[in-house]
């Protein structure tokens, strides 16, 4: 960890839809914390001016936050703007003129990936790359290819400890508990293995559909736009190894290991399907081949997990909007257990979002005189009512210098490895109803886990 907190935060894409949706907020509250004693400049190329900003940012939190007067007031004080080309010299000029004595801005370039090779050169020859931090958003390029080349052109300015790359699920705070929960507890660890476990399962469902945003899911669809980052990511968090210390790397090694041991996918082990209706969205080509699900099974190369599915399920316009882990476990064979014992499920759940729920389900002895069994389910709801947004957390922590919740260059090439041969086409398109059901029929053809898919419910 680099031990210098940023001094500036400079915001490229400061119009768009994720500075709006993620950014301010996330600006508020840091300056509710009391973190953002610092310049803030947004920089884009929409014609807009410093009042302009400042008044879509208060705009944007009176309608959608509540936001604390006074952390309000401190963030409209610290903002300012420069409109600018993003290959003009001038515009990076402004930039350096407006940073002013910080000699440690964190840049974060919420843009396009085509835009990083401008933007990063013109942070160089200007000098507002020196001493700094760079954050960038997903989607960290299209394919192993292209994730190389985008990683080479950032490396052209900056050394890879300079570079954060967001992936938000990390930042989640159900995900940060995923891993706490399996090495803080005795009884976790030394079932937590092929031996024990039958099969996990990553249940990402949304029941809106592309909200808006048709052009850009027509470059990315299902698979780029979130299996091979956020469900990747959990299935690391879910398998890793305890990590060896507790140095910012020590997560990230493990992380990177375990992805490492994630075997390449073939067309088998995936469905892809489109909802109906899809090819009426805004922005979407007429004879889209975009998946808006995707049923994927990955398996673990590793001796703690050799055998083990780990299915990921995710969609668009499915039943519910909820995220869930069921971590399944293999049914015990005791002469003293009746037969009811292998139609019980014995599992973890996790729900992530949007409540967070930890429950575990389990055979109870039925009342009666018979030794037969019944499902139980313990669950434990833990939702702190002031939980940090994913966002907040991680521009805190890159401000700070805390790459831990990053994704490292070499994971994120891991995951491009992992998913490559099934990006695209390679697959064929299902199409399902959408809202009624949890993607095409095929899925339960070809691809159903052990003792079932497990669909979460709408609430808790
Ligand atoms: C984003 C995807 O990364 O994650 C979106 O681009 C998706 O398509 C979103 O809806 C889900 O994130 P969250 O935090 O709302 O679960």
């Amino acid at each position: 960890m680099s031990k210098f907190k940023a001094d500036a935060l400079v915001f490229f894409g400061a119009t768009g839809d994720l500075a709006r949706k993620k950014i301010y907020p996330a600006l508020h509250n840091l300056a509710k914390r009391g973190l953002l004693d610092m310049p803030v400049i947004g920089v884009a190329n929409s014609g807009w001016s410093t009042e302009l900003l400042r008044t879509r940012v208060r705009e944007e939190l009176m309608e959608h936050h509540s936001p604390d007067p006074t952390a309000l007031a401190k963030l409209e004080s610290k903002l300012s703007y420069i409109d600018g080309d993003y290959q003009a010299p001038t515009t990076f000029q402004a930039i350096r003129h407006a940073l002013g004595d910080a000699e440690h801005p964190l840049h974060y370039l919420a843009i396009p990936p085509e835009l990083f090779d401008d933007v990063g050169e013109g942070l160089g020859a200007s000098g507002c790359a020196k001493g700094s931090r760079i954050v960038v958003e997903k989607p960290f390029g299209r394919d192993l290819a292209s994730a190389k080349e985008l990683n080479k052109i950032l490396n052209k300015v900056f050394s890879e400890s300079q570079i954060y790359r967001i992936d938000h699920y990390l930042g989640k705070e159900p995900v940060q508990n995923l891993i706490y929960f399996r090495f803080a507890n005795p009884l976790i660890e030394p079932s937590w293995n092929r031996d024990h476990i039958e099969s996990v399962q990553i249940t990402m469902a949304e029941a809106f559909g592309v909200a808006g945003r048709g052009k850009f899911y027509e470059q990315a669809g299902a698979i780029r736009d979130v299996v091979q980052n956020h469900m990747l990511e959990l299935i690391a968090c879910l398998a890793m190894d305890c990590p060896k210390g507790c140095e910012h790397e020590d997560l990230r090694d493990q992380r990177g290991e375990l992805l490492k041991t994630v075997r390449t996918l073939t067309p088998a082990d995936v469905v892809r399907g489109q909802f109906k209706g899809y090819l009426d969205e805004p922005g979407v080509a007429p004879d889209s081949q975009i998946e808006t699900f995707a049923a994927v099974r990955f398996y673990i190369d590793s001796e703690r997990w050799d055998g083990v599915p780990f299915y990921v399920r995710v969609g668009k316009r499915l039943p519910v909007t909820a995220t869930e882990v069921l971590v399944r476990f293999k049914r015990p064979d005791h002469p003293i257990l009746d037969e009811t014992v292998h139609s019980i499920d014995s599992y973890y759940r996790f729900r992530l979002s949007p409540e967070v729920v930890l429950a575990m389900g389990m055979a109870v002895k039925k009342p009666g005189e018979l030794l037969v069994g019944e499902p139980l389910e313990l669950e434990a709801h833990h939702m702190p009512p002031t939980e940090m947004e994913a966002y907040e957390r991680l521009l805190g922590d890159a401000m700070a210098g805390d790459s831990t919740l990053f994704a490292r260059e070499d994971a994120v090439e891991e995951s491009w490895r992992v998913v490559d041969p099934i990006l695209g086409s390679a697959t064929p398109l299902h199409i399902y109803e959408p809202n009624i059901t949890w993607g095409p029929e095929e899925v339960d053809k070809v691809m159903t886990p052990p003792g079932g898919w497990w669909n979460p419910e709408a609430k808790d």
